[in-house]
């Protein structure tokens, strides 16, 4: 970790008047550009927004990292320009179509086309990993986490995004935060968590440690 709090290979910096996070790596999203530097735009990254407000995500740079719920690489594609290996489990072939693509221009970015609730899919791809960021936009988001707890180090972070409408739209966000925390410690111990409205509406950011 760099002394600013975030990871080696993120800074602060301003691009075109505006001063915000950016890494190193070629452009994906339409993002703002100055040198080898892009913007990370934290409005459409829960990961970036997390790391923006300052939560302590103990994530330093250089990680082996398992990536789950790709989409079309918005924050994997910042993740793979300061860490390590990294490897991203997207379901949807659309999106997964434009990953290829941005992987062509990262060395260590490996999309996987799997389901994450069925990590036996990528489990004889994926090694052991320092960091799990998790992003599916799905139901039984705690169960996703505990079944891909088996590639994290004892050491390891889990980054989180709980996405309250994909577990249940009608009930209150809190409740399902309060519900999925619960179902999650059954396997991580809780180290931080930080509701990201407004930027991102209902979803709530985790950290957790493996037990
Ligand atoms: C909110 S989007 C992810 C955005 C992305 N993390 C980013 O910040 O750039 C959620 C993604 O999860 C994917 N997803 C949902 N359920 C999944 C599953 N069971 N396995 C893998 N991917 C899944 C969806 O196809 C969708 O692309």
């Amino acid at each position: 970790m760099s002394g600013t709090g975030l990871p080696e290979g993120v800074e602060r910096r301003p691009i075109r008047g505006e001063t915000g996070l950016a890494t190193r790596g070629d452009p994906v999203y339409g993002e703002s550009t100055d040198g080898d530097w892009r913007r990370w735009e934290t409005r459409r990254s829960k990961l970036g927004a997390l790391l923006d407000r300052g939560v302590d995500t103990g994530i330093v740079g250089g990680e082996t990292v398992l990536y789950l719920g790709a989409a079309s690489g918005t924050t994997v594609s910042h993740v793979a320009d300061f860490a390590g290996p990294t490897y991203a489990v997207e379901f949807a072939p659309r999106p997964m179509r434009d990953l290829l693509g941005v992987a062509e221009d990262r060395s260590r970015l490996f999309p996987l086309l799997a389901d994450a609730r069925t990590p036996e899919q990528y489990a004889h791809v994926v090694e052991p990993v320092d960091l799990l960021v998790q992003d599916v936009a799905t139901r039984g988001q705690a169960r996703v986490a505990l079944a891909n707890r088996m590639f994290l180090r004892d050491d390891g972070r889990l980054v989180l995004a709980v996405k309250a409408r994909s577990e249940d739209v009608t009930r209150d966000p809190s409740d399902t935060f309060e519900a999925v925390l619960k179902e999650l410690e059954s396997g991580y111990e809780l180290l931080a968590t930080e509701r990201l409205d407004p930027t991102h509406t209902d979803h709530l950011g985790v950290v957790a440690r493996p037990r």
